[in-house]
């Protein structure tokens, strides 16, 4: 039912503003769900004192804060759901056959980059992290875990580790007793050699230039994020990730994600525990 008071979003409001959304950051919003983005956003309509969706709109395209604003709208568009050790059967692929594959092959370096690229609140990344301490292959090494995500309010929470049941309701209790702080109420803590393996950064994956910033990576996770683009904005971000991935690195996507019509870039690799994408080594077309 709608609030009294409130003024319904037309038709043309929800075009403008669902454009400067996908304009933005890639996210596509379709009609059906002009409902929830009529709901969502009407708390920042009343944050900031405006009447209707005509104002916000021209908030967002003429204030001083449009900028900032645009970013809270995104924020409050966007589904942050993530946990610890989601998608065991792809980490089990990860631990037990790409990581040995990794540690083979960077010998001399003796350093591996990970990013997990739509990192929510950080839970993947620990993960990430977690798992390669697990895997015992890379001590004295420099294991550097990159953790990004368009939400600085998701990763603010990030930097903080501090998780709930919530979060941790597929974690393996013994992970969770070596790795984590001991309780404090109904909260945990990551620990601090895993913390210090990790570090967050603001980015917007259809932002090409400030992707270049980010180093060369030996193996990327981006699970959950493009199934919120629309083809082109898929395409963008495969094309930084062919870029940012190291020959023969590995790109690990959701599982209801794929890259057929998407990007002949990759090769898929048929892994024992899980079918994942590889950039190939040059010279070898996949
Ligand atoms: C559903 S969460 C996935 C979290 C984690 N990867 C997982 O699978 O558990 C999707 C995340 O993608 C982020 N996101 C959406 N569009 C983005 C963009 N253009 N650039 C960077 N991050 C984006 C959202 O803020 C959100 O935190």
């Amino acid at each position: 039912m709608r609030d009294e008071g409130r003024s319904e979003m037309s038709q043309e409001e929800f075009h403008l503003l669902r454009d400067m959304v996908y304009d933005h950051c890639g996210i596509l919003i379709r009609d059906e769900m002009k409902f929830v983005m009529e709901r969502r956003l009407w708390p920042r309509l009343e944050a900031l004192g405006l009447e209707d969706f005509h104002a916000y709109h021209r908030h967002l395209r003429y204030d001083a804060q449009r900028k900032n604003e645009l970013e809270t709208a995104v924020e409050a568009l966007t589904t942050n759901e993530t946990y610890f050790f989601r998608e065991p059967q792809q980490l089990k692929a990860f631990s037990e056959e790409i990581l040995p594959e990794l540690a083979a092959r960077g010998g001399r370096q003796r350093r591996i980059r990970l990013w997990s690229a739509g990192c929510s609140s950080g839970e993947e990344a620990y993960t990430i992290a977690i798992l390669a301490l697990e895997s015992g292959l890379f001590a004295g090494w420099d294991v550097e875990v990159y953790g990004t995500d368009i939400s600085r309010r998701v990763l603010a929470a990030a930097r903080h580790a501090d998780y709930g049941p919530s979060s941790l309701r597929a974690a393996p209790p013994d992970l969770v007793a070596r790795h984590f702080e001991p309780p404090a109420g109904r909260k945990r803590r990551v620990s601090a050699a895993v913390r210090s393996m990790v570090s967050f950064g603001h980015l917007n994956l259809l932002d090409e230039e400030m992707a270049q910033l980010v180093p060369r990576m030996d193996a990327i996770f981006c699970r959950n994020v493009l199934i919120y683009f629309d083809v082109p904005a898929r395409r963008r971000v495969l094309k930084v990730f062919y870029e940012k991935l190291v020959e023969g690195g590995y790109l690990l996507l959701g599982h209801s994600e794929s890259l057929i019509t998407l990007s002949a870039d990759f090769e898929l690799a048929h892994l024992r525990h899980d079918l994942v994408y590889r950039r190939p080594r040059s010279g070898v077309r996949p």
